[in-house]
């Protein structure tokens, strides 16, 4: 069976353009949305995942501000900074690019966001959220994997998925978000990690799949069960003299191999990537309509009564 492709550049123009309308009105109404990224050092991945979010923020009509630090900077001007971010009335959402280097507490610094702009949903109320089956920020890379299910119409009611990878930020919060009631959840999940002998027994058992340790090209054929559901988060960059730049981006599955037996499968790039992007936006205009009742307008415009 030659799977087809879960093509998340066509989901991610298709969700975007939804959002984008939605900001349009909503921009006549109050002011855009407002990002703020924070990018502490010159990480080249870093840096070219950070140009994708801003580039996809002025297409859809957010505001984006970038606050670069240098790779030396010491804790107290990364917190100084998510400061500034809180109390910005432009603002609606913060992500600060991760990784962080290893002068910094990374968990200090996402605690240190208000939790009320916290679009990458990686602080703790948000995560706590999440496993409480409750509505607020969704981590972005796993709420792309949904809507990319969502956006083909494949169904995770009652199906077993295989989760391989414990991270915050997939594989656990994954976890919890298929675990929800409610379409797009009440899967059965399992999540596997570097410590689980024969990882095979549980991936030939995943109707849906997804890889999300960080392993480049670690899923092999063998690994996949017939007519399975792949989806790879992984992005490695690995050397390939053949390439200009020198390397290409490989995700933790072979596609070749699982193509051979997946239903489904998503590529790299171009799978999940775009999706995590589009969330972000997403989460980013969630954020700022709630600033807009909170400040006591209504989304009509007219200031509510003792707003
Ligand atoms: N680095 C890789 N993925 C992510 C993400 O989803 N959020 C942040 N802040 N940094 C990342």
């Amino acid at each position: 069976m030659a799977a087809e492709k879960l093509d998340g550049r066509e989901a991610a123009r298709s969700v975007r353009s939804r959002i984008a309308a939605e900001i349009s009105t909503f921009a006549e109404t109050w002011r855009p949305p407002g990002l703020g990224v924070v990018l502490v050092g010159d990480d080249p991945a870093s840096l070219s995942y950070v140009r994708g979010k801003e580039k996809a923020c002025e297409e859809v009509g957010i505001y984006s501000r970038e606050i670069r630090l240098a790779a030396d900077a010491p804790q107290t001007e990364v917190l100084e900074t998510v400061q500034s971010l809180n109390i910005d009335e432009a603002i609606d959402g913060i992500l600060v690019q991760l990784p962080l280097p290893d002068q910094i507490d990374q968990r200090r610094v996402l605690e240190a966001i208000d939790p009320s702009k916290d679009v990458d949903g990686l602080h703790r109320f948000s995560l706590g959220t999440l496993m409480l089956g409750e509505d607020g920020f969704i981590p972005c890379t796993p709420y792309g994997v949904i809507e990319l299910l969502k956006h083909y119409e494949i169904p995770t009611t009652g199906r077993h998925v295989v989760v391989l990878g414990r991270s915050m930020l997939v594989g656990k919060s994954l976890a919890n978000l298929l675990l929800r009631r409610g379409e797009y959840g009440d899967a059965t999940v399992t999540v596997c990690h570097s410590r689980t002998p024969d990882l095979s027994v549980h991936t030939l058992q995943a109707d849906i799949l997804v890889a999300a340790m960080g392993r480049p090209a670690f899923v092999g054929g063998d690994m996949v069960r017939e007519g399975a559901v792949v989806i790879d988060v992984g992005v490695s960059r690995v050397d390939d003299p053949s390439k200009k730049r020198g390397y290409r981006l490989q995700g933790d599955v072979d596609y070749d191999r699982a193509s051979e037996r997946a239903s489904w499968i998503t590529p790299v790039p171009g799978g999940v990537g775009p999706m995590t992007i589009t969330m972000l936006l997403q989460n980013t205009l969630n954020s700022a309509q709630r600033r807009m009742e909170s400040s006591g307008r209504r989304s009509n415009g007219e200031v509510a009564p003792g707003g």
